[in-house]
């Protein structure tokens, strides 16, 4: 970054001025109550395991409750917390129903629903309607009509519903939006992501067998994005999607599926009845979303091919570019040189947002999975807004649907207005930095 120019430091000084005054915090966690929080957590597989040692490192939560659909899992995650010297709680297992006793029986704040796609939507309607916060693993449905139920118990009940998408507080995209909001890229213009993660040999399939897991079967039946939120999670921020914006269309393709016969071909021989499968699903599917301002977006799914993790975050403005890839960036009025780039990481430490003050790095994903859930926690605590709201939840989540059916007519499809027109004046909202 070079010295500020006079010119670039009042302008600078300006925005920073206009964005303290145009920021405000959601203010949950100056509200939260000294209660403890009461909180079962519904699927305690990986992801499911994963939260319950996050939020034994939280302080003011007790875990009262956890369900699976087979005990072994629900009793090793109760024994979590017993090790970390809390109360036992209650096991509920046994069928894919044992949630609704758990729901019935203990008087929860909260719900962590971190069970297989199929059921997410159903379990957090349930939360909803009996007070409690769900806090939903992605995607919070697999379709439009799901979508619009959780939408519209939310604001039903008046209890906010949060898909956890992970990805919107990571430490780098946190900076990247408090970049934004101070008008250093300018008027936003395109963005792009994608979520580039070889799940077949690991989380589609058994890595040792080669059999299928419980999400292999959506790769026999469907052509889609099957995980747009961890690509689209940060974006829709950088966007002002549902604040001031909104996505009016969707136009998704797919390329031809020779990913996972290529897979298990190579690793488990032609007679593997994996290799001879005729899969559904395309390898890479591109997306391209369209905004009512006019901006535009690319998302990539690309789960299936060997390669290198990544998210191609891309945030191109009038005044300037972040590539996350590349972890650089250039902007027009603070680049030292005429259309070059410059390294990312200064500006992430200048513009550092205030949930990322203390080293999280030991934690898991980096800090991120403790930032999410702790946020989550604070609004529960406060019983005020959760920290991704139900409409970003759900424009996240429509993607899945929205962009199978793209892909079947060969044509856009039309995005629908989760806010029923109350975008065009609701303000910033999500991870609004008072510290700026
Ligand atoms: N945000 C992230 O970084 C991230 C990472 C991995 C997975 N996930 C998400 O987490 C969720 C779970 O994925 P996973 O990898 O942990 O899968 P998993 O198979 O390891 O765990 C799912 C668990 O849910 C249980 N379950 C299923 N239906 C149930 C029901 N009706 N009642 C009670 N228990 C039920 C299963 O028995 C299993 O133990 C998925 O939505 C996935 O997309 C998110």
């Amino acid at each position: 970054m070079k010295n500020l120019t006079r010119r670039s430091f009042i302008k600078t000084g300006t925005m920073a001025t206009i964005g303290m005054g145009m920021l405000s915090d959601p203010g949950y966690a100056s509200e939260a109550s000294a209660k403890n929080v009461r909180i079962a957590v519904i699927g305690t597989g990986n992801r499911g395991t994963g939260h319950v040692h996050n939020l034994l490192t939280i302080e003011g939560v007790e875990i009262v409750a956890v369900c699976d659909l087979e005990e072994i899992r629900a009793r090793n995650a109760a024994d979590l917390c017993v090790k970390a010297g809390r109360k036992k709680p209650a096991i509920y297992a046994g069928d894919h129903f044992a949630y609704r006793n758990l729901l019935d029986k203990e008087k929860t704040d909260a719900v962590i629903i971190a069970t297989y796609w199929d059921s997410h939507t159903a379990i957090a309607v349930e939360t909803l309607n009996r007070g409690a916060y769900p806090g939903i693993e992605v995607p919070a449905a697999l379709t439009v009509e799901d979508t619009w139920k959780l939408v519209e118990t939310s604001e039903k009940t008046g209890i906010p519903c949060m898909m956890l998408e992970n990805w919107s507080f990571r430490q780098d995209n946190l900076a990247a939006l408090n970049m934004k909001r101070l008008g250093l890229f300018g008027e936003i213009v395109h963005c792009h992501c994608a979520h580039s993660h070889d799940c077949i040999d690991h989380w589609f399939f058994d890595s040792k067998t080669g059999d299928q897991r419980w999400p292999a079967e959506y790769l026999l039946k469907y052509n889609r994005d099957q995980y747009p939120t961890h690509s689209v999670g940060p974006v829709i921020s950088w966007m002002d999607i549902n604040r001031g914006d909104i996505f009016t269309e969707i136009y998704s393709t797919a390329s031809a599926s020779t990913g996972i016969n290529s897979y298990f071909n190579k690793k488990f021989g032609p007679d593997h009845a994996n290799s001879k499968i005729k899969w559904k699903q395309g390898d890479i599917v591109t997306s391209l979303l369209k905004t009512r301002s006019g901006k535009t977006l690319v998302i990539n799914y690309d789960m299936q091919l060997p390669r290198p993790y990544s998210n191609r975050w891309l945030l191109e403005g009038t005044l300037g570019v972040y590539d996350e890839e590349k972890s650089s960036i250039y902007l027009t009025d603070l680049s030292p040189k005429y259309h070059e780039w410059e390294q990312w990481k200064p500006y992430e430490v200048q513009y550092n947002h205030k949930w990322w003050q203390a080293d999280l790095s030991s934690q898991s994903h980096g800090g991120t999975d403790y930032v999410m859930m702790n946020e989550f926690i604070n609004s529960v605590k406060a019983k005020g807004p959760a920290p991704i709201d139900v409409y970003d939840s759900a424009v996240m989540t429509a993607i899945v649907e929205l962009s199978g059916l793209s892909i079947e007519k060969n044509a856009p499809v039309p995005f629908p207005d989760f806010t029923k027109g109350k975008w065009q004046t609701n303000k910033p909202y999500f991870a609004l930095d008072r510290s700026l």
